[in-house]
């Protein structure tokens, strides 16, 4: 099915929400050439003349009008959360084995073809990641580290014998897809747009061998919390029999399949009314993992604890954010094995990750004992480092750390 047919069922209304900042479109598609005269004509556009021209079954970017102004999307910017929401264009970029990515391309969002003998669909050969950018004030847009998430792509594409983008390639893509989407980034402190990289063998394959072909994919989503909970403390309990990663498995990359493999606990758990499953290690059952999809901390008097990247435990982005922020607070910080016992001990527990950014544990329940942290409320260094992480994130705060870019 042609993807654009389909997006085309999806559009929301113009009439509405008129976009206080400035809203991109050198890559101004199809779609939004009949309502340019909607937007207001005080805004104004910055060009993107570094963005490639597309081919014609594409987006025509470079060719449209850049001097337009657009408005952001209307949507109920006040009650986002973190469900999938399509927005106007995907990003990507195909390689065969043994050959380069090349030739990327912004298409309008919709539905891909695979071929059922996929290797990502027969033998899990995919690979996701995730990052947000967020509106300033001023109507820039900032991203945070993404060359990290890129560094982090590489290494599972390693692991999954994938080939992948070069680091270049990726944040080029990623800032291609945010600006082309520009009117879905929420306004400033509403909350971010997603940005979901994918790389999958898209290849035919029958018997068990890596994928003749890969396809490298970026769609986008504005989000708000990622827990209903938001700041609120979640409530977690550990896992005793079901395990996310074993050593020597892939547990510290982001394939597809590990998230696949949580599922089963993790809706248990929810059944019982619990936010989310910590995972033990699976060999002694003994030391402090992370959770479904964040890593987790542990606070005792000035002393931050986290569970080491042993291989089996995702290297968080956030995680290292954190570890640095607390670092130049005066924290010590020390990655190490956490045994279950000292969550017992601790003052405050908090997890990490781009999703969550941070989110403050109330409680964790460990073979029916129940250990809780807080009056209800999150932890003194949990909220010292939130704000400071997001206000570098919205830019808010002097990027001391050299760790937002900046679109403009
Ligand atoms: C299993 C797992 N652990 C930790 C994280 C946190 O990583 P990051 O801070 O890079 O989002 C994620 C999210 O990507 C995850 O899926």
């Amino acid at each position: 099915m042609e993807s654009g047919a389909i997006f085309a069922g999806l559009q929301p209304n113009f009439s509405a929400v008129l976009c206080s900042s400035r809203c991109t479109s050198a890559l101004l598609p199809p779609i939004f050439a009949d309502k340019r005269q909607l937007c207001a004509p005080s805004l104004k556009l910055r060009k993107r003349s570094h963005f490639p021209t597309y081919s014609s079954n594409n987006v025509g970017a470079a060719s449209l009008a850049s001097n337009v102004t657009c408005e952001l999307a209307d949507i109920d910017w006040d009650n986002l959360g973190f469900g999938f929401m399509p927005t106007d264009y995907m990003y990507i970029m195909k390689c065969l084995q043994g050959g380069d990515f090349s030739k990327g391309e912004l298409q309008r969002f919709g539905n891909i073809e695979l071929i059922p003998s996929a290797g990502v669909l027969n033998y899990g050969q995919g690979l996701f990641d995730g990052l947000k950018a967020y509106r300033k004030q001023d109507g820039n847009i900032l991203l945070f580290r993404p060359e990290e998430n890129a560094l982090r792509l590489r290494m599972g594409a390693e692991r999954m014998c994938m080939p992948s983008p070069t680091v270049e390639q990726f944040v080029e893509a990623v800032k291609v897809t945010v600006q082309a989407n520009e009117r879905w980034i929420p306004p400033p402190c509403k909350g971010s747009l997603y940005i979901r990289p994918l790389l999958m063998g898209s290849g035919a394959v029958l018997s068990v061998t890596p994928a003749p072909e890969y396809t490298f994919l970026i769609y986008v989503s504005p989000v708000g919390n990622y827990f209903k909970e938001g700041l609120a403390p979640i409530n977690l309990v550990i896992e005793t029999e079901l395990h996310r990663a074993t050593p020597g498995g892939t547990g510290g990359v982001k394939t597809i399949g590990n998230y696949a493999a949580v599922l089963k606990a993790q809706t248990a758990a929810k059944a019982k009314g619990y936010s989310d499953v910590l995972y033990l290690d699976s060999v002694h059952k003994r030391y402090l993992e992370e959770v479904s999809s964040c890593n987790i901390f542990l606070v005792k008097d000035n002393v931050l604890s986290t569970p080491a990247i042993t291989g089996t435990i995702l290297p968080g982005i956030t995680r290292k954010s954190i570890i640095d922020v607390a670092r130049s607070q005066g924290f010590q910080v020390e990655e190490r094995q956490i045994t279950v016992d000292e969550l017992f001990d601790a003052d405050e527990v908090f997890c990490t990750g781009t999703a969550v950014v941070i989110s403050p544990v109330g409680s964790v329940t460990y073979l029916g004992k129940r250990v809780s942290y807080g009056n209800e409320g999150i932890g003194v260094v949990a909220q010292q480092l939130y704000s400071s992480l997001t206000r570098l994130q919205m830019g808010l705060t002097k990027d001391t750390m050299d760790w937002v870019v900046e679109l403009n």
